[in-house]
């Protein structure tokens, strides 16, 4: 039976600060931001969007067009949990109306838990399959004002419905992980930003590529030029052009120039997004689906990793008219209707949502009409609502 990929939703709230700007604030030459980064805007999420949001939202770009009763799991990744007990995804049921038969909970594994959901998704329909699954990634990427990691924060959710027989892109059986407990990444209890030893961090995250890629081929008895693309978590786009370096350095011209073509393609999205966490894998698979030209059937290479630290290598063939499948007008006016934030609006709108609004206090959103958004908590409970 073919698993996979049937939709694809996208979701980034409607701020962003341009690099130039955040590097002559911060006083750094521009390129290195552009280039040496590889980043050309930052999503901002103000008070009013966090992760249960901004699931909803990616996920109802897709929801009406779907069998509801059909969807017996439902799992939301996120390392930007907004409840140290209750799942986010219990928010995201209750504003979908989804029946309430569906298996739901909330998985975290830094970067890694959309994949960790998409692999148990698609065991599940294996089992169950005449049924579908929800998986949802929604993070907030947030390092601090005036810290090295500044510039690689984002704002976003992927939220992807799998099932047997899918449009996009069937999984293929098999995977190689790579996991070991290391400090390059961590968010302790009470912190609102992360911790991060940057240089090392970007240093594993290769290392485990390189494992995990090469033993995915020796299992699979492939080699690179058999892959049309090759995508990456993208915490920054440079990371992923490292880790695409590697990969093809010792390939014929020809191999380098698609696998080089393809990784251009796949980094679009992010670009201008920044590091979504959980689900950037998943927006670099978007941003080729949009970007290149493949044929039916093409070979995509996966690499997911999660800091702590997990990798993953999987692989997925598209199907044939995968390019009906996607939102591409509803994804234009969502960047259209995006606001650029001066650096002191950015300061002001970071610096509110570190803290948790006052309870009973009421919190708008600036957002288009149907939009869902977080209006507060009332006797610490979160409420969500949507834009009139
Ligand atoms: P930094 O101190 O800005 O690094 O920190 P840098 O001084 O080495 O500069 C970065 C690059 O810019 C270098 O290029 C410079 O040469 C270049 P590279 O040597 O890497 O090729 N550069 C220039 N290029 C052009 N023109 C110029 C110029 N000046 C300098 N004028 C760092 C960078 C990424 C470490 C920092 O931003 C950071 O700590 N980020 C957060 C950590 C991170 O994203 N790590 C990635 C791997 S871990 C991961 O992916 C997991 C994660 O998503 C979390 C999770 O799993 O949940 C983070």
């Amino acid at each position: 039976m073919k698993i996979g990929i049937d939709k694809i939703g996208f979701y980034t709230p409607n701020k962003y600060i341009d690099m130039v700007e955040l590097a002559h604030a911060r006083n750094v030459d521009p390129n290195k931001f552009l280039i040496g980064i590889g980043q050309k805007k930052m999503a901002v999420a103000d008070v009013s969007q966090d992760a249960v949001s901004m699931g909803i939202n990616a996920t109802l770009e897709y929801f009406n067009e779907i069998e509801q009763k059909k969807v017996g799991l439902l799992i939301f990744a996120t390392e930007s949990s907004v409840d140290q007990s209750k799942s986010a995804s219990l928010f995201v049921k209750k504003a979908l109306n989804l029946h309430p038969a569906v298996r739901t909970f909330e998985i975290k594994e830094a970067c890694f838990g959309l994949t960790a959901a998409l692999m148990t998704a698609r065991d599940y329909v294996r089992s169950h399959p005449h049924h579908s699954a929800i998986v949802i990634g929604s993070d907030i990427a947030r390092y601090g004002l005036n810290t090295p990691g500044e510039v690689t924060q984002g704002a976003g959710s992927i939220s992807m419905l799998i099932k047997a027989d899918p449009r996009i892109l069937t999984i293929n059986e098999g995977h190689s992980a790579y996991s070991d407990d290391i400090n390059d990444f961590w968010r302790p209890n009470g912190f609102k930003t992360a911790l991060v030893e940057g240089k090392y961090s970007t240093q594993v995250y290769l290392d485990f590529f390189k494992h995990t890629f090469e033993s995915y081929k020796k299992e699979k008895n492939w080699s690179t030029q058999d892959f049309s693309a090759l995508i990456y978590h993208l915490p920054f786009t440079k990371q992923g052009l490292k880790a695409n370096r590697l990969a093809i350095q010792d390939e014929d011209k020809s191999v380098q120039d698609e696998l080089s073509a393809s990784f251009e393609a796949s980094k679009q999205l992010s670009m201008e997004v920044g590091n979504i966490y959980t689900a950037s894998l998943y927006l670099s698979l978007l941003s080729l689906l949009e970007h290149a030209e493949l044929a039916p059937n093409s070979l995509i290479g996966l690499f997911s990793y999660g800091s702590g630290a997990m990798a993953e290598f999987f692989s997925g063939n598209l199907v044939d008219g995968y390019r009906k499948q996607l939102a591409l007008e509803h994804e234009e006016e969502m960047f259209k209707r995006r606001q650029a934030l001066s650096i002191d609006e950015y300061e002001k709108i970071f610096t509110q949502a570190l803290n948790e609004p006052e309870d009973g206090v009421e919190i708008t959103s600036d957002e288009v009409p149907g939009t869902w958004y977080f209006a507060g908590t009332q006797n610490y409970v979160r409420q969500y609502r949507q834009v009139k």
